[in-house]
Order: C-alpha cells, then structure tokens, then sequence
C-alpha cells in the first residue's frame, strides 16, 4: 500500500492500477463504518483508494476542525487490513492553493435538515468531494447512508455534472444498542453514552408508526420526537424532519404532509458536546439493532 501526500504522486501511482477502482473519501479517525464503505467499495471494483483529508471548507467557524482527530499512522494501518492500495492524504495547501477560488454548489438541498445550521459546510463538501474525483477517478465511490443528506447532495452533483463515477449509498454502521457508528462518538462519557440511544429510539417509534400504516409526515415526526425525549431535553434537539429520498423537499409541517413510502426521517440531537445526526429510510425492515426498541 502507498500513501500519496500530493497530487502529482497519487496520480503517477493511480495510473498503475488495471481495472476498476471503488473509492472511499474520509477525513480520518477511521471506524467501523468507514471499514464498511472500504468492504462495499471493493465488492464493487478491483482495486481501492482512500483518500484521507480534514477538509477545512466544510467546518463552520468556531467548529471543531483544529481538534479534529489527525491520526494518519493509525488510520494507514486500518486501510491496508481492508486490501486498500492507495491513500491519498494531502496537506491543506496542496488542495487549496493560495488562488483558489472556485466554489460547488448544489442549490435548494440545504434550506433543511443540517443546512441552516451549517452554513457553507454542503459547498465545502461538494467542492472538495468534486476535486478528489477528478483527482483518484474512481469508478464507484461510497459514502454512508448516516449522512444522508450529504449523500442525496453528492448524487445529485455527480449527476448534474456528469461525473463518470457511481455514487453508492452504504447502510449505517450500528452498534448493538442501536447508535449509529461516528467519529463524534468519542466525545461521549459514559451516562451520554447511554443517552444517545434516544436517537436510535426515535427513529424505531417513527418506523413503528409507519409499519402500522401512518403516511403523515407530522405524525412520524412526534413520533421520533416522543423517543428522542427519553433521552434529551427539547432544546438539545436542532431538528427533527422528513424529507423525500432524492430532492430532500420537506415534507412535515406543510398543509398536506402524506408521504410516500421512501421517506426519510432524520434528526440531529446534542448530547453532551457531541452533536449527532442519524436517519431511517422508511420503505422496508427496521435495522436490528433498532428492533428492541419497537413497542419499548
Ligand atoms: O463524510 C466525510 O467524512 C466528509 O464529508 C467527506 C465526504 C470525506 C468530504 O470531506
């Protein structure tokens, strides 16, 4: 396995690879989820490529990205025990060079969910996920379904900009209680650590709600809200919507809220000083290790 730390590397050592390539783009501190999409990518393609980067366009001011976990080492390690071939792990200058001044954005999917929160971050993330294609021209690139809406925006970037890539959506990582793998994990303690299964509580009841044929999108949302407050107080919660698959149109809150199956009911919730995001599609079986909080 190489680690490439600038572009010019990376692509000498890219153009050696035969056949197709599955990408997976992180910022570090790998975890299980990120090994999934690192499985997913190469069931899907010969060869894989990591790239590891803490963007620093997509962190809002006052945000954590000096703190962010940098554990390259560590994280080399990881790559290489999933069969990865290639990192790419540039510095901040080598993908922002003094000059740079070009920016991507997908209009009207940030006005819900995580967008008024973080302004900019959507555009820092379609701006630098743009770049790394055309810098490891992967054939398949997975990203996780927990982010959803980064997800439905990056589809629809690649679409709209014709990138000749597949964009692949891969199911949450869960832990056995039901919280949703993530990078932020770290920052619980212990008693926060238990709270935070309200998020995989809420989602369980709007799913409950849903199986037995509810089709309001207000309804599914009290119903999320009910099990989040088992575990939060109202004003730690930022948000809690249903939005549609593909457009991330709200669909709670308006005169006539019925929802289609597909409907994704996200949420994003501080505990702690962690704020955690999570969301289920609903269109089919619930996750198991959401089951026990069905009827609970
Ligand atoms: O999901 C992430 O870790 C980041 O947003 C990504 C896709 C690597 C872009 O910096």
């Amino acid at each position: 396995m190489k680690i490439c730390r600038n572009i010019q590397d990376f692509r000498r050592a890219r153009a050696q690879l035969d056949g197709t390539v599955g990408y997976v783009a992180t910022m570090g501190a790998l975890h299980e989820g990120h090994l999934s999409l690192m499985r997913e990518a190469l069931n899907r393609a010969d060869h894989l490529c990591v790239s590891i980067f803490v963007n620093p366009t997509q962190f809002e001011p006052g945000s954590d990205y000096e703190s962010y976990p940098r554990e390259l080492e560590a994280d080399a390690e990881k790559c290489r025990a999933e069969g990865c071939e290639l990192i790419f792990a540039p510095d901040p200058d080598e993908m922002y060079p003094d000059g740079h001044a070009t920016t991507v954005q997908v209009e009207g999917m940030d006005d819900v969910l995580c967008g008024p929160q973080r302004p900019g971050h959507f555009d820092g993330v379609a701006t630098i996920v743009t770049k790394l294609l055309n810098i490891v021209e992967p054939d398949v690139a997975v990203f996780g379904r927990k982010d959803y809406q980064q997800l439905a925006i990056l589809r629809r970037m690649a679409r709209d900009l014709n990138l000749p890539v597949e964009i692949v959506g891969a199911e949450t990582v869960r832990e056995e209680d039901g919280l949703a793998v993530s990078s932020r994990n770290r920052y619980l303690g212990e008693a926060e650590r238990t709270r935070a299964t309200c998020l995989a509580k809420g989602l369980a009841r709007a799913w409950q709600r849903w199986n037995e044929g509810e089709r309001d999108a207000d309804a599914l949302v009290d119903a999320a809200r009910e099990g989040v407050l088992k575990g939060a107080d109202p004003e730690a919660i930022d948000y809690i919507e249903a939005v549609e698959p593909d457009t991330l149109r709200r669909l709670d809150g308006r005169d006539d809220s019925t929802v289609d199956d597909g409907v994704v009911v996200a949420m994003a919730v501080h505990i702690g000083d962690a704020r955690l995001i999570d969301n289920l599609r609903l269109d089919g079986a619930l996750p198991e290790e959401l089951a026990d909080y069905v009827n609970g």
